[in-house]
């Protein structure tokens, strides 16, 4: 059997029983990771969030919020051969209550930059050094969790959409889970806190007309988190994240997320924004440029801090290898410099490397792996699970294409990273930084896409796929 995106589907292969026994022990082991990370994360949250608010309290400018509906005009139906896409009008208390009440929706500092500008953030400050200085204004301080606000900010303007229920192919739900949830995740808040806004948001949805026809499965919803915060199994207050997937009502519901669950086939994961937001397709075509011409300095860098709680923390492993590399390895210390998203530092070492090192990140996937692609940096990986079943819109099949695997238990074992990337000739590297430029208009989410021309950036990716996916959906007998 396939499933609907034509590949053979685990879901239908594996017994019913042993599949949930899997997914209790993908999800025990994922339980761990949570409790592993749960120190460390508070660290370096508090530093990186401390950081952020004290190096943009400088006040940034703000862009307009978000679009309302008025200048919205229908496109020719050819343009929208998928369909179009309705997006429904939710009380604000599941979007914009959260921009709006931003200061107290995170347990430790306001969230009130990263919402921001319809979740592009504040304009960045200080890479004019780092980049070209006309791209400068293109650049953000996006937060890696913000793309359930970019993508309703896109929605509202996009040229599929349509006001007309009757009309559309696919239903959006604008409810921020994410954000409804960033709170209640740490501390003593209850299963009941965390699940709250999720199920008045799905009992609200299926009240609406067009419910029943599907029951869900027309519609769709962005999580700006990481599936597994929405993914708790039982009702006790000690387990990690809110029901919301697992809610009946969402059972048909196709969600898209920064880190999909690979047993899930109506997950698709779409890239974590970045920091660059071009405003037309000459920026897009000039940052190319820039990174391909860009020279290099270093064969490998690390970016990271690490996590000193945790017992054979493996980030610690590689800041300890990149230091003692230190001729071929370039190294970024978020201990002692301040990381936040889009930092100049950081930028500037992933420009400067030829590859850069990607551990996992608070799932198998990591933010930081765009922000390397972004700057033409060959990211080297260490758990399948990071590229293996995520981006399957966005990135090709053939990771080897453009990226380098080398398992963690063999560098635990001592074998040399150095060594492996000094194997590949100057002409496959280049080759595989060429292939990563060609893809930068996919992972990137650019401000509008009213002056892009014909390319379709990640966003556009991520829809025209839903689109696509509900079109076959409903065509099948
Ligand atoms: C959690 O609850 C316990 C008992 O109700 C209380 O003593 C403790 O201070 C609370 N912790 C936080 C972080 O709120
Ligand atoms: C939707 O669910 C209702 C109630 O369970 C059921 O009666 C109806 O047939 C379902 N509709 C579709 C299209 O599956
Ligand atoms: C780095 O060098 C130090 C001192 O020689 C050594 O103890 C440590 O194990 C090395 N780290 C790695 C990851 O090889
Ligand atoms: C790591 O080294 C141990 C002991 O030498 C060996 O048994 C094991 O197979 C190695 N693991 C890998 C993945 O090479
Ligand atoms: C929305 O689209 C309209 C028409 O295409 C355009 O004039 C307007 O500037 C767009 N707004 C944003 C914020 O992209």
């Amino acid at each position: 059997m396939t499933s609907l995106y034509g590949y053979p589907s685990a879901e239908h292969q594996i017994p019913k029983k042993l599949k949930i026994l899997e997914l209790r022990n993908n999800l025990n082991s994922i339980k761990g990771h949570v409790a592993i990370r749960y120190f460390g994360w508070i660290m370096i949250t508090i530093i990186f969030q401390v950081s952020i608010v004290v190096f943009l309290s400088r006040a940034a400018p703000q862009l307009p919020p978000l679009v309302s509906t008025q200048h919205f005009k229908l496109p020719p139906a050819e343009e929208c051969k998928s369909g179009r896409v309705y997006v429904y009008n939710l009380s604000p208390v599941f979007n914009k209550w959260f921009l709006d009440n931003c200061h107290d929706i995170d347990p430790w500092s306001s969230r009130c930059n990263a919402v921001s500008n319809s979740g592009f953030g504040p304009k960045a400050t200080g890479l004019e050094v780092v980049v070209p200085e006309n791209l400068a204004p293109a650049w953000f301080w996006t937060d890696m969790y913000a793309a359930e606000v970019i993508y309703h900010h896109r929605m509202l303007n996009y040229s599929c959409r349509t006001l007309e229920p009757k009309l559309a192919t696919a239903f959006y739900i604008p409810f921020y889970a994410g954000l409804a949830v960033g709170k209640f995740l740490w501390y003593n808040y209850t299963a009941k806190d965390r699940d709250r806004h999720g199920e008045m948001v799905m009992r609200w949805v299926q009240d609406q007309p067009y419910w029943p026809r599907s029951n869900g499965s027309d519609h769709f919803i962005m999580l700006g988190r990481l599936t597994w915060d929405f993914r708790r199994l039982t009702d006790s207050d000690t387990e990690w994240g809110s029901k919301f997937i697992y809610m009946p009502s969402m059972k048909n519901v196709m969600r898209l997320a920064v880190e999909r669950s690979p047993w899930d086939d109506l997950e698709v994961s779409v890239p974590y924004p970045t920091a660059f937001h071009p405003r037309s397709n000459s920026e897009l075509v000039q940052w190319q440029s820039f990174i391909s011409a860009r020279k290099r300095t270093s064969l490998f860098c690390f970016v990271g801090a690490t996590r000193k709680k945790i017992k054979n923390d493996f980030r610690g492993l590689l800041m300890s290898y990149c230091k003692n590399e230190s001729d071929s390895c370039r190294v970024v210390d978020c201990a002692a410099t301040h990381c936040y998203d889009g930092a100049p530092a950081i930028l500037e070492a992933f420009l400067e490397s030829y590859f850069c090192l990607q551990p996992k990140g608070d799932g198998f996937t990591r933010r930081s792996f765009f922000d390397c692609m972004l700057a033409g940096s060959i990211p080297v990986y260490f758990w399948k699970g990071s590229f293996m079943n995520q981006y399957r819109w966005h990135l090709p099949g053939a990771y080897e294409s453009y990226s380098v695997f080398i398992d963690h238990t063999d560098v635990r074992n001592g074998s040399s990273i150095r060594k492996v990337l000094e194997r590949y000739s100057e002409k496959e590297v280049r080759s595989m930084r060429e292939r990563i430029i060609e893809l930068v208009p996919k992972f990137v989410y650019s401000w509008s896409t009213q002056d892009l021309g014909n390319t379709k950036d990640a966003f556009d990716i991520a829809i025209d796929g839903v689109l696509r996916t509900f079109k076959e959906q409903s065509e099948r007998p």
